[in-house]
This record gives C-alpha cells, sequence and structure tokens, in this order.
C-alpha cells in the first residue's frame, strides 16, 4: 500500500532516484552524470549528492516523487500539546512528537491544547477524512473527571441530548464510573464537545482524556510516548470508517 508524496529522508542522488522507480541505481547514476537531473534549479551531476525531498528533484525536467508507506501512528498527548500540525504561536505539536522522517503526518481530528490522551496521527488522507466524517459515526470515548458526584436527572440529559448553540447533541453513552468521573462516548465531534455538554449540566469538566478512538484503545501507552499501529490495527480502522455496503439486489 503506498501513495507517491515527496520523501524527507535523506539519501543520495542515485538511490533516490532508484527508489522512485526512475532506473536502477547503476542506470540513475549514468543518468546523473549525463546532466539530466536537476535538484532545485541547479542540474546535478554527482550522483551522490544528498536529497531530502524538500527540493524538487526533476529528470529531464518531470518531477520525481518517492512512493510512501502508509502509516498510522497513536500518540498519547500531552496537557499543553496542540493537535494541529503547526501552531501559530510556536506550541509543541502532536506531529513534532512523531520522528518519521519521510512520512508527511497530520492528525486524524482534533484534541484541545488541554485535552489529554489518544490522538491519531497518519499520512493517508483518505482514511483521516473517513474516520472524521460525521456520516461514519466512528466511536470516540472520553474520561472526563467533574469533582463532584453527577445526579441521575443531568445523567439522562447528557445520555438522550444536550441543547448546545450548535444544536442539540446526538445520543451518547455515559457511565458514572466512579463519583465524579464519567466515561462518555460520542459518535459526533464537535468543538470541544464533551466540555459544553458537561457544562450545559452544571459540570464543568476539571480534566479531559480521550482513551480510545473507533476500535483502538490508549491501553498502556504513557503519556508523551507514541507507537506506530500494526497493519491488523490499521485495517480495523479502515473496517470502522467503511462505507456500508450496498444491499443485494
Ligand atoms: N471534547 C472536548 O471538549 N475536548 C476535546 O478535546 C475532545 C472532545
Amino acid at each position: 500500500m503506498s501513495m507517491l508524496v515527496a520523501s524527507q529522508a535523506v539519501m543520495r542522488l542515485a538511490k533516490y532516484l532508484a527508489h522512485a522507480g526512475v532506473a536502477s541505481r547503476r542506470a540513475a547514476e549514468e543518468i546523473v552524470r549525463a546532466g539530466r537531473v536537476t535538484v532545485g534549479e541547479e542540474v546535478v551531476t554527482d550522483p551522490a549528492r544528498d536529497v531530502d525531498g524538500t527540493i524538487a528533484v526533476r529528470v529531464d525536467g518531470n518531477d520525481v516523487a518517492i512512493a510512501e508507506d502508509r502509516v498510522v501512528w497513536m500518540v498519547h498527548k500531552p496537557r499543553g500539546v496542540v493537535s494541529t500540525a503547526k501552531d501559530t504561536h510556536n506550541r509543541p505539536t502532536v506531529v513534532s512528537m512523531v520522528d518519521a522522517p519521510g512520512q508527511r503526518l497530520y492528525p486524524v481530528g482534533r484534541l484541545d491544547a488541554e485535552t489529554t490522551g489518544l490522538i491519531l496521527l497518519t499520512n493517508d488522507g483518505d482514511l483521516a477524512n473517513r474516520l472524521t466524517h460525521p456520516r461514519y459515526e466512528v466511536p470516540k470515548t472520553y474520561v472526563a473527571h467533574l469533582g463532584a458526584f453527577v445526579g441521575e436527572k443531568a445523567l439522562r440529559t447528557l445520555r438522550e441530548g444536550v441543547e448546545l448553540d450548535d444544536g442539540p447533541t446526538l445520543p451518547a453513552e455515559v457511565r458514572q464510573i466512579e463519583s465524579g468521573v464519567l466515561q462518555i462516548t460520542l459518535r459526533e465531534g464537535r468543538k470541544r464537545q464533551v466540555r459544553r455538554m458537561c457544562t450545559a449540566v452544571g459540570h464543568p469538566v476539571q480534566s479531559l482524556e480521550r482513551v480510545a478512538f473507533g476500535p483502538l484503545r490508549l491501553g498502556d501507552l504513557k503519556e508523551g510516548r507514541v507507537r506506530r499501529l500494526s497493519p491488523a490495527e490499521v485495517q480495523r480502522l479502515r473496517d470502522a470508517a467503511a462505507p456500508p455496503a450496498r444491499a443485494p439486489g
């Protein structure tokens, strides 16, 4: 499984061309020596020149890019780390937590800066779109500390639907796992949704952690740690966001 994006791994020009499928390593060296290759605006005739894919490589004027595997990483986001790919205030980002040269990763959905827990990063734009599209209703589970026991009436409202300024929420699974601590599973993902829902029933959130995303659980991945998902886990994610099978006939 691969897609065509420029690689950011540093490698020698001839090897880069061979990886991109232009020619064998030996033939690529000849192509470079013949002056047919440019890196940026410069004609490069040294096959050993290092390139990292951040500057355009062209053969006879045609762009060359390396096929990059599609990957998904799980990150246990700490508080204070933002889940955008870049931050205008120079705060650390979830993307900067993963050391994966050559992989252009971006976050699947968002967590607030002060929310901790499970966030996925991927270079597979199609999978990311499906996992966050409301149509697929991929469940996301949070543990919210509210500080005080939540009564039955508030729990029922949270379960059945809370009136927010951008409309009522969909039914949610809500369990009080200990006094003042709720486990909440949502099948939608509006901005600051858990915080707004809890505030609306009179219980502002003191701390919030996402513990599951679709079929995946944070498990024992420690705060600040990351791990690459196995092919079987990626397949379970794909299944969770698969278009519904067509009815026969
Ligand atoms: N709901 C919130 O309020 N914040 C998050 O980060 C995720 C869900």
